[in-house]
């Protein structure tokens, strides 16, 4: 099952609910944009790739809501929706490179009508969804090359297919390593404070039969010094043109500790992760997420009541620690600036049919 989907029967979008995952497996219908927002905000979907896809089809239930009768009037109406979508995350960018997608949907002069446009927003919503499926995959054959048989891989939050519409980013090319029968070993960082790897990773890894083990988030830097891990996979939830990589709160201090104890570090990033107007990560908004989260493990309490935490959700590696970045249109080596753009380019001209 896709983690992001449209009921063509209902005619609504539905989604697994990720906060209820390992221990419940819940799939909602939304019908309203609002809904969807909400339901980002909230991380009942999560993960760059999926929120931009949940975005999607949240624009295009936007345009099923509009009464609008006229191409104007709806175009009005789906502006809103795209403030109110765009507003709910601030840091992966594909939330708005999605939206913008299809708000130039909505502006093709060639579409006559509203119910034209409305029809053609779902449409694109499912060709973006298909697209991100495919190109996973490919992500994950050609990071696939970089994992040697016997290796031991550190991975950080989730980036499988339930932080994508299907298959996933870093976690993509260990489930394609896998399948071209290397034997490895990953070692999952538990991911607090919202615990994506042990609850969400382990999951998916368990699901597979591909073995692992679960570590404490301060575990990683022992594991590295002591020669134990040969790679570093993560995602990434915003990319700017010089290589800098947002991604989960935690990834910087890996590629850190990677660069110290000579262990190759890789961002598995989609093209649309990619931010070329923002020239370095310094200008990537990063989202401070309730305090509640850090204060509280689930529903346990484990912190002095009537204290403050602080609760970024994601951080900024710059791109010297950054030895490649795996995409859709291969892997990308420094110089950054020069080569991601390239790759942006090379990427607009694969046909996903
Ligand atoms: O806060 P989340 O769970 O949405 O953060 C997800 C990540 O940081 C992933 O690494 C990122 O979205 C890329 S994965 C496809």
């Amino acid at each position: 099952m896709r983690t992001v989907f449209w009921d063509y029967d209902t005619h609504y979008l539905r989604m697994i609910d990720q906060r209820l995952l390992p221990f419940e497996t819940a799939v909602p219908e939304y019908d309203t944009y609002q809904a969807v927002a909400e339901a980002i905000r909230d991380m009942v979907v999560r993960g760059a790739p999926a929120i931009g896809a949940a975005a999607a089809f949240g624009m295009a239930l936007a345009a099923r809501q509009s009464r609008a009768a006229d191409r104007l009037a709806l175009l009005r109406d789906l502006e809103e929706a795209a403030r109110v979508l765009e507003a709910a995350r601030p840091t992966a960018v594909n939330l708005a490179w999605a939206v913008r997608r299809q708000l130039r949907v909505a502006t093709d002069e060639s579409l006559e009508s509203a119910d034209d446009v409305r029809a053609a927003l779902l449409a694109e919503a499912q060709r973006l969804a298909d697209e991100d499926v495919a190109l996973n995959r490919r992500m994950g054959f050609h990071g696939a090359e970089l994992v040697a048989d016997g290796d031991t891989i550190l991975h950080h939050c989730n980036t499988g297919a339930l932080a994508t519409v299907d298959w996933g980013t870093a976690l993509g090319v260990i489930f394609a390593a896998h399948e071209q029968g290397k034997r490895i070993h990953v070692l999952v960082d538990e991911t607090r404070p919202r615990l994506q790897g042990a609850r969400l990773t382990a999951w998916e890894l368990q699901q597979r039969g591909i073995p692992f083990d679960l570590i404490a988030d301060n575990a990683a830097g022992h594991f590295m010094r002591r020669g134990e891990v040969n790679l570093v996979l993560v995602g990434s939830d915003r990319t700017a043109a010089n290589g800098d990589v947002a991604n989960k709160i935690g990834t910087y201090q890996l590629g850190v500790l990677a660069r110290e104890n000579g262990v190759p570090f890789y961002p598995v990033v989609p093209t649309s992760t990619i931010d070329l107007d923002l020239a370095t990560g310094d200008l990537i908004p990063i989202e401070e997420r309730p305090m509640d989260e850090v204060l509280r493990i689930i529903d346990l309490g484990i912190a002095p009541l009537g204290i403050t935490a602080r609760n970024p959700a994601f951080d900024v590696t710059p791109h010297r620690y950054v030895t490649g970045i795996v995409t859709e249109a291969g892997i990308v080596y420094p110089p950054f600036a020069k080569n991601l753009r390239a790759a942006v380019a090379r990427a607009r001209e694969i046909k996903w049919e």
